[in-house]
């Protein structure tokens, strides 16, 4: 059969919301007193409102009642080379470590960490990789429109999965709390440890994606058919409200995100701008979608846009006081960074013997 061929447990589920399992096969019984989380952001531009809705704030919200294990994804930023200035990556990297942490990541409590930093990640994502099929990663959503219209594409941007399936199943993760554009790549994962399994006998637990009820998906304001992305946004100032954005131009991109000329702020009957707008409220303001609804109804977009405004300007002003505080001290971020490889590396290490006996190397 060619490698291709091989079907995925998960080939055949349709896509779906729902923070799932990507199969039904049982995951062996972990030993974790409390679920144990893993996620990442690549540094490759700024964070962006998405990036926290869909992932960081939900980090910071899930902290205490779980083992936790943040990661600055830097491997993965080099993907696609031609964009790599080296000076500027190592900068994003401590910039993104230094957000995780305004946002209200807690160093003592959570595992903060360069995923280059701990070197049993590109170990590991070798061994994944050689039992990876390429028609699973050839299927990968993110890979078919990351290369559309590309003429040069490297390799990393097709094997980035099994980088990714090292970095969760290194950790031991029960959850893997994310947006929706990472599902695919959590059940490919899942999917990949239960393969290794099958070839090499049982060394993973099997994790599985988180995703928000609200805010998993947050579209670009200028643009909402589309996803919000770091890329556009760096080319496109309408595109995205920024972390770092001051006030003013937070102001100037929910003003004049796209809507329509109607009047409509029922979230069920609304344009896809509109629901934008009120996902984004929601997601910040936390009561219901009536509540919201309610409050607006009948006056028109300009008052809602007004409510979105001040909610993210409020939500983003602390991260962005406790943010500029970080970076005044790069020493103590630089030793924070440390640290967290050291603990991570623990884990790390320990999973990476377990791997490397499965397949007979290592000394
Ligand atoms: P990245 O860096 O593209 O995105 C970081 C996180 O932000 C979420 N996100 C969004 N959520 C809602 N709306 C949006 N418009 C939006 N855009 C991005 C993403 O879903 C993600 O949770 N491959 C990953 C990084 C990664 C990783 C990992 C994640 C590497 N290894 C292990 C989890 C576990 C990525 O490129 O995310």
């Amino acid at each position: 059969m060619a490698s291709t061929d091989i079907a995925s447990p998960s080939a055949a589920a349709p896509a779906s919301d729902a923070p799932a399992p990507a199969t039904d096969a049982p995951a062996p019984a972990t030993t974790h007193a409390r679920p144990r989380v893993f996620s990442g952001m690549q540094p490759t531009a700024a964070l962006h409102l998405g990036n926290y809705l869909g992932a960081l704030k939900h980090w910071v919200a899930g902290q205490v009642e779980r083992d936790n294990v943040f990661c600055v994804v830097d491997l993965h930023a080099l993907t696609i080379p031609e964009a790599v200035d080296p000076a500027d990556l190592r900068a994003k990297s401590r910039a993104v470590a230094a957000l995780y942490l305004a946002a209200g990541i807690d160093p003592e409590a959570s595992v903060v960490f360069v995923q280059s930093h701990v070197p049993e990640h590109a170990e590991a994502s070798w061994l994944l990789g050689c039992v990876t099929p390429l028609g699973w990663l050839q299927r990968m959503t993110q890979f078919k429109s990351k290369t559309h219209g590309r003429e040069s594409i490297g390799s990393g941007l097709l094997t980035y999965p099994a980088l990714m399936a090292a970095d969760i199943l290194l950790h031991d993760t029960d959850e893997v709390p994310v947006g929706e554009d990472q599902m695919q790549h959590v059940e490919l994962t899942r999917d990949l440890a239960i393969r290794f399994h099958h070839l090499f006998g049982e060394v993973f637990v099997l994790p599985r994606a988180v995703i928000p009820t609200a805010g998993a998906r947050v579209m670009g304001f200028d643009e909402p058919t589309a996803k919000m992305s770091k890329s556009t946004a760096s080319e496109r100032p309408g595109h995205a409200v920024l972390l770092l954005d001051p006030p003013d131009v937070v102001g100037k991109t929910i003003m004049s995100a796209v809507t329509d000329s109607a009047r409509e702020t029922r979230f069920e009957h609304a344009s896809p701008g509109v629901r934008n707008l009120l996902t984004v409220w929601q997601a910040l303001d936390g009561r219901p979608m009536a509540a919201l609804e309610a409050e607006v109804e009948g006056k028109g977009y300009g008052d809602l846009k007004k409510r979105v405004v001040e909610v993210v300007v409020a939500a983003l002003a602390p991260i962005q006081a406790r943010y500029a505080e970080l970076l005044n001290d790069p020493a103590e971020l630089d030793a924070l960074l440390a640290r967290g490889a050291e603990r991570a590396r623990e884990t790390a290490a320990n999973t990476l013997a377990r791997m490397r006996a499965a397949v007979g190397v290592g000394p």
